[in-house]
């Protein structure tokens, strides 16, 4: 029996990466899924791999949104379960950093995952089975960074929202949770490790095996090791679960 059987799920920034890997999982296991990107060509290629539909969406734009989540409901007839997981990165000294830039990474990892939580939680309010919104923390959410105060922030504010809009939503049986990962290979990881070969003087590749040697299993994540949890929230295993932030992340962070 697959686990997301029937279920409908949306995923922001699902065209690649992590997002990417949860589109493929929660297809494995019987859901139906749009990924929604900025990058639409990228989502057109990666719904036509894993037979889902690609939606068009900026998560800093309300009407990008409400067409994307408009979209969604459309092609699936509802959603069931929304991943938020678009996110940007940005790295700086405290005395380097640009106000534009603080900005741009708020509007797409707090605004972002607050407003499309909104206009899915909506839906779920008026299809009245409940729901499972988990939204993309991460470790640096945990503790400040010296070169990565924006972001670290972002995702202290996305954890934050995960518990406010938990509690508020488990009333209509809509389940909020959180992934926390670690430091996880990929695209997204190609440019972190760019900013400290900037600012720390680096060679390329460096940081990585750095911080993939520093994680107590021994490497950096892969997007599949996330998978298990991301599937886990989204079933009614995960039920009494309300509000909570998971590390993922190989033993780097305990709480
Ligand atoms: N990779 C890691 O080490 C790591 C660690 C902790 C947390 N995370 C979090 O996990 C999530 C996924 O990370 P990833 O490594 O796959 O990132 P990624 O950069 O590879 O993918 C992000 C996706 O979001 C999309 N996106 C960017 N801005 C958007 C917007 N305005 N509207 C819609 N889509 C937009 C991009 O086009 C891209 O497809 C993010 O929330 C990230 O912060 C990642």
């Amino acid at each position: 029996m697959k686990r997301l059987q029937g279920k409908r799920a949306l995923i922001t920034g699902a065209a690649r990466g992590i997002g990417l890997a949860f589109a493929r999982a929660y297809a494995a296991e019987g859901a139906r899924v749009a990924i929604a990107d900025i990058d639409l060509a990228r989502a057109e290629t990666a719904a036509s791999e894993i037979g889902g539909v690609a939606v068009a969406m900026d998560v800093t734009d309300r009407a990008s949104i409400e067409a994307g989540v408009a979209a969604t409901v459309q092609a699936l007839g509802g959603i069931d379960i929304l991943v938020n997981n678009a996110a940007l990165f940005t790295a700086a000294p405290i005395v380097e950093i640009e106000w534009q830039d603080f900005d741009r990474v708020f509007a797409v990892n707090v605004a972002g995952t607050l407003f499309t939580l909104q206009a899915v939680a909506e839906r779920m309010i008026a299809q009245g089975q409940g729901g499972k919104i988990i939204n993309m923390a991460s470790q640096a959410g945990r503790r400040g960074e010296p070169l990565v105060a924006v972001y670290c922030a972002s995702k202290a504010a996305v954890i934050s929202l995960t518990q406010s809009a938990g509690l508020d939503l488990i009333r209509h049986g809509i389940n909020v949770n959180a992934i926390a990962p670690g430091v996880v290979d990929g695209e997204h990881w190609d440019g972190v490790d760019a900013f400290f070969a900037r600012y720390e003087g680096k060679a390329p590749g460096q940081k990585k095996r750095e911080v993939g040697a520093a994680v107590p299993f021994g490497r950096m994540g892969t997007a599949e090791d996330l998978t298990g949890m991301a599937i886990f929230l989204a079933t009614g295993e995960a039920d009494y679960i309300v509000a909570q932030t998971y590390n993922v992340d190989g033993g780097n962070w305990m709480n």
